[in-house]
């Protein structure tokens, strides 16, 4: 078979779900590699085939792995698996904040260790803090970091449409949980938060809340199962409780927006005059995420100026274009 016609069965066989053609297919195109010689692509691929099948204690949960649950009546999936390739340097946070995460990353690969000492590693951690500072993230470069696949779960994809089916979908979701080695995030966590007020469906809310809670109390295997929110301060104690860590991302300070910059910025050859500070001055209050937006913007303007150099009005531009967006989007412009 030719390149493409493995790469063709590769891709057929991901549609069909057939995990032993792919399989094949795999093996052979790293049969392929190693025929011409690339060696090390050929590892690479080894590595990258066998990460999730490997030959640890850990790695042979992954072979009973189970179809991906969907929900009944809509059939739309309930979790979607992902995989990155995010170093911690990535992240910009507060020392603390990047410490708390590195502990849970040393916990987890000293998990055997402190068994023997009748120790668990942290495994149920929650991440909270305004909108677009790291925690989708970080449950990205936890699970790189520990090359263990991540479970995606929308929390409130899986309630607020079908409230009536939500006990089976979360059911599903740790069925599937329990049966392998993941990174679990439960992302948007806010359900909570966003119903209160609503009295009718508030009890049935409460319902999901606890089932959840159970679930999480009683879950099965070694699995890191992260939960993130924006509104933390409208979670109810029971559920503080129920994390061995929470984690709170801060809006960047001076010295890591300074950073942001520098970093997001790297692409482009900087006009000398640049004045950085300033920049840093005037987005007091933004995320990480605001941050990345106004840089890509900046680079934009100045590439579709032809100009082969970031200017500081560049960045000016972007940064009141950014500020004005936030004024509409809040609707403060002023008008009735
Ligand atoms: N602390 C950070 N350091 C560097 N980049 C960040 C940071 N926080 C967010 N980003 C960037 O912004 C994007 C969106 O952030 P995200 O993690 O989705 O925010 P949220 O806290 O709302 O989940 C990230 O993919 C990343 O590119
Ligand atoms: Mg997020």
């Amino acid at each position: 078979m030719t390149t493409s016609d493995l790469i063709k069965q590769l891709f057929l066989s991901f549609h069909e779900k057939d995990n032993e053609a792919f399989f094949q297919a795999a093996r052979e195109y790293i049969e392929h590699e190693k025929r011409k010689k690339h060696t090390m692509v050929a590892k690479e691929l080894e590595k990258a085939l066998y990460a999730a099948n490997g030959s640890s204690e850990r790695g042979k949960r992954f072979k009973n792995t189970l179809p991906i649950p969907r929900d009944t009546e809509k059939g739309f999936p309930l979790l979607e698996i992902q995989n990155f390739d995010i170093s911690l340097d990535s992240l910009l946070i507060s020392a603390e904040t990047k410490q708390q995460l590195e502990q849970i990353i040393r916990e987890f690969k000293d998990a055997d260790v402190f068994a023997t000492y009748n120790l668990i590693n942290k495994r149920k951690i929650l991440l909270c803090g305004k909108p677009g500072t790291g925690k989708t993230f970080s449950a990205r470069i936890i699970s790189s970091v520990l090359q263990i696949p991540l479970v995606y779960v929308r929390f409130d994809s899986i309630i607020s449409s079908y409230l009536g089916e939500t006990a089976s979908n979360l059911r599903k979701v740790f069925d599937f949980v329990e049966s392998g080695m993941w990174i679990t995030l439960f992302d948007e966590f806010d359900i909570i938060g966003k119903n209160r007020d609503d009295n009718h469906e508030h009890g049935e809310i409460k319902r999901v809340v606890n089932n959840f809670l159970q679930m999480l109390d009683n879950i099965k295997g070694d699995s890191i199962i992260l939960a993130a929110t924006n509104h933390q301060y409208m979670l109810d104690p029971a559920i503080w409780r129920r994390f061995d860590d929470i984690i709170y991302y801060e809006l960047p300070d001076e010295n890591i927006r300074k950073a942001l910059f520098e970093l997001y910025l790297r692409p482009i050859k900087k006009d000398p005059d640049i004045n950085l500070p300033k920049a840093v001055n005037m987005t007091h209050g933004l995320s990480p995420a605001d941050i990345k937006m106004i840089t890509e913007e900046a680079m934009k303007l100045s590439i579709l100026d032809s100009r082969s150099c970031l200017r500081q009005d560049d960045i000016e531009k972007a940064i009141n274009k950014f500020i004005r967006r936030e004024k509409v989007k809040n609707n403060q412009m002023g008008d009735v």
